[in-house]
Formats: C-alpha cells, sequence, structure tokens
C-alpha cells in the first residue's frame, strides 16, 4: 500500500503477526531459550527506549548526538549533498536532524519495524521540514530491502545510528553490512554508529539504569508476547538481567523466571523453571580497527571515523567498493 500525505509517501511492508508467533514458539523451543530483540518496538517499547536514551546512564544516545553536533560540517564534507538518504530502524527519526541541514538530501527514506511510530515521526519531519522529501517504508530491515524510491543516478547514502549493528553477531553484522553495501552500491555510502569496548562498570549501569527503563524495556517483551500472542507468561515472575560478557564483548540482556510456571503460547506450552532465562538481546561493543575491518570484509572501506573525547563511541563514514574487493 502506498499513500501520499503531503510531503510523505507511506509504503506499508508490514510484517505480519505470524512472525512473531513463529519468532516466539521457535525462540522458547531452543535451550538457552531467546527471543529476538527486534520485537522489543512495538509502541510502548519505542517509547520505553526513548526514556532509555533519556538516562544518565545510558551514555550510547547522547555520545552519539555530540559527535554529529560536533562534526556535521566534516561529516558532510565526506557524505556530500544530494543523496538518497536511507534510514534503516529510524524510530524517532531525531538523530537524523542533526545532519539533514547541512546534507541537504535529494529524498529521505526512513524505515522502521514500528508502524504508527514511523508515521508519526515521518509526519513530524516534515512539518519541520517542508523541503524535504520523505518516502517511509514500513518494513523489517533484517531481510533485505528492496527500496521502495529510488531515482535513477542518485546516489544512496545508508545512515545507522545507534549502534544498532551491535545486535548482530559478528557473521550477521557482515551479512547485514554486505546487504547494505550492496543497496547503496558502489560509490554509494554508509554513515553508522558503533557502541566502543569500555570499562565494563559504565556498560553495566548504561544497561541497568537506576529508575529501572531497561528493566521495564526488556519486561515489555513478555507483555507484548500475551497481549499479541494471548500467552500467560506472569511479568512479576520475570526479572530483567543485564551483563557485560568479557568473553564475547558483548552486553546480555536476559529475562530471567523466579516463579516456576507453565506458559502456553497457541497450542504449545512451555516450563520454566527458577532461574531458566529467556536470552532477550546482545549489544556487542566493537574497537574501532575491529569494525573497520569487519566493514572490509562486507566490501566497505572505511573514509572517516569520528569519537567522542572519552572515546566511548565511534560515528564511521564507509564508501561501498567495486565489486571483488
Ligand atoms: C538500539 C540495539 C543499540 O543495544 O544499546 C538499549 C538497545 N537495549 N538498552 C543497545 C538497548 C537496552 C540498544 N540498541
Amino acid at each position: 500500500m502506498t499513500s501520499n500525505n503531503n510531503s510523505i509517501q507511506f509504503h506499508d511492508y508490514q510484517p505480519k503477526l505470524a512472525q512473531l508467533g513463529e519468532a516466539v514458539i521457535h525462540g522458547l523451543s531452543q535451550h538457552p531459550r531467546s527471543i529476538p530483540p527486534k520485537f522489543f518496538y512495538d509502541q510502548t517499547g519505542s517509547e520505553i527506549f526513548d526514556d532509555i536514551c533519556e538516562t544518565d546512564e545510558y551514555y550510547v544516545a547522547r555520545t552519539e548526538i555530540g559527535i554529529l553536533e560536533n562534526h556535521r560540517k566534516d561529516i558532510a564534507k565526506h557524505v556530500g549533498t544530494g543523496c538518497l538518504l536511507i534510514e534503516p530502524g529510524s524510530g524517532n527519526s531525531q538523530k537524523v536532524r542533526i545532519l539533514l541541514d547541512a546534507l541537504r538530501p535529494h529524498a529521505y527514506l526512513p524505515m522502521d519495524i514500528s508502524r504508527d511510530y514511523l508515521q508519526f515521526a515521518a509526519q513530524q519531519l516534515a512539518n519541520d521540514y517542508p523541503w524535504l522529501e520523505i518516502h517511509a517504508a514500513c518494513i523489517d530491515y533484517s531481510v533485505p530491502i528492496d527500496l521502495p524510491f529510488a531515482p535513477v543516478g542518485t546516489r544512496k547514502v545508508a545512515f545507522f545510528p545507534g549502534s544498532s549493528i551491535g545486535n548482530f553477531e559478528r557473521g550477521q553484522a557482515k551479512i547485514f553490512l554486505r546487504n547494505i553495501a550492496n543497496m547503496v552500491e558502489p560509490g554509494g555510502g554508509l554513515l553508522i554508529g558503533v557502541d566502543l569496548k569500555k570499562d565494563p562498570s559504565l556498560l553495566h549501569a548504561a544497561y541497568n539504569d537506576a529508575d529501572g527503563n531497561t528493566a521495564a524495556f526488556n519486561l515489555n517483551l513478555l507483555t507484548r508476547v500475551n497481549r499479541e500472542l494471548g500467552s500467560n507468561f506472569d511479568l512479576d515472575g520475570f526479572s530483567h538481567h543485564a551483563f557485560y560478557n568479557e568473553e564475547h564483548g558483548r552486553v546480555e540482556m536476559h529475562l530471567v523466571c523466579e516463579k516456576s510456571q507453565y506458559i502456553n503460547i497457541h497450542s504449545k506450552q512451555f516450563h520454566f523453571s527458577v532461574g531458566e532465562s529467556i536470552h532477550t538481546e546482545n549489544s556487542y561493543k566493537y574497537h574501532i580497527d575491529d569494525f573497520q575491518e569487519l566493514a572490509q570484509q562486507a566490501g566497505f572501506r572505511p573514509i572517516k571515523v569520528w569519537s567522542d573525547e572519552d572515546h566511548l563511541f565511534s560515528v564511521h563514514y564507509l564508501e561501498a567498493e567495486h565489486e571483488n574487493n
């Protein structure tokens, strides 16, 4: 479906509910049990994520925003003006605002799995940037993307902030980056935010904020599953558990069962005993050269990297190489 709303074109490839059911039943049948983090982002989840970004502990969002603000001119110099600017997982489209005036893209293509949230964000953006042509696509970006709008001869640049790349295993991250390289085509680019390895106590605090936003974000996954799949998770019987796994270089989030319970989902039943956990997220942290090597393996050439003075976070500009490199 495509609908026109002033300067916004809305393209709906809304992922089916069945995908949630299949993924949850599949993930809970595994040992250890898991649910993919992309299902955090229903309307409430997207809102709680925004709350996390406002906490003192979650340095990720504000550090990246600082880097984008401090270096927007230099970023624009490398990215160039007039590109087709594509943002997979655009959420509230807050960060792109920092760059829009400097980048003056030909058009902006936000993509998000959360439909109403995407529409709202696109509308706000259209109000504030009347000159901007917007093509919003409700889509699951973890599968290769067919662009809803791609004028011939316009250079394509993807914007992937927030260190969402950290949700992927290294091999999956490489596949994702390769898909992006194919999407933007040789000569196109990728501006990507990547969280860096650091003192584990800072990471621990960032994923265990004192006000409990991260815990609420994690637990909302079960609320969502109960609502959309009709299951019976007892929320009081699960607790948020997040820690840095040094060996794997990642923060892990889990929901740990504290009250033994039987869960019915569709025709399936799962027993949870005390101490059992559902692994809900990995958030990989990188060294700068380590990430650049990964990007190279995926067909990108590292052009420039920006960081903050404490080296908490990095923003990379990469250019898609021509074949066999
Ligand atoms: C949006 C995946 C980058 O891993 O830091 C925040 C999500 N999870 N707090 C992250 C998240 C818990 C976030 N990413």
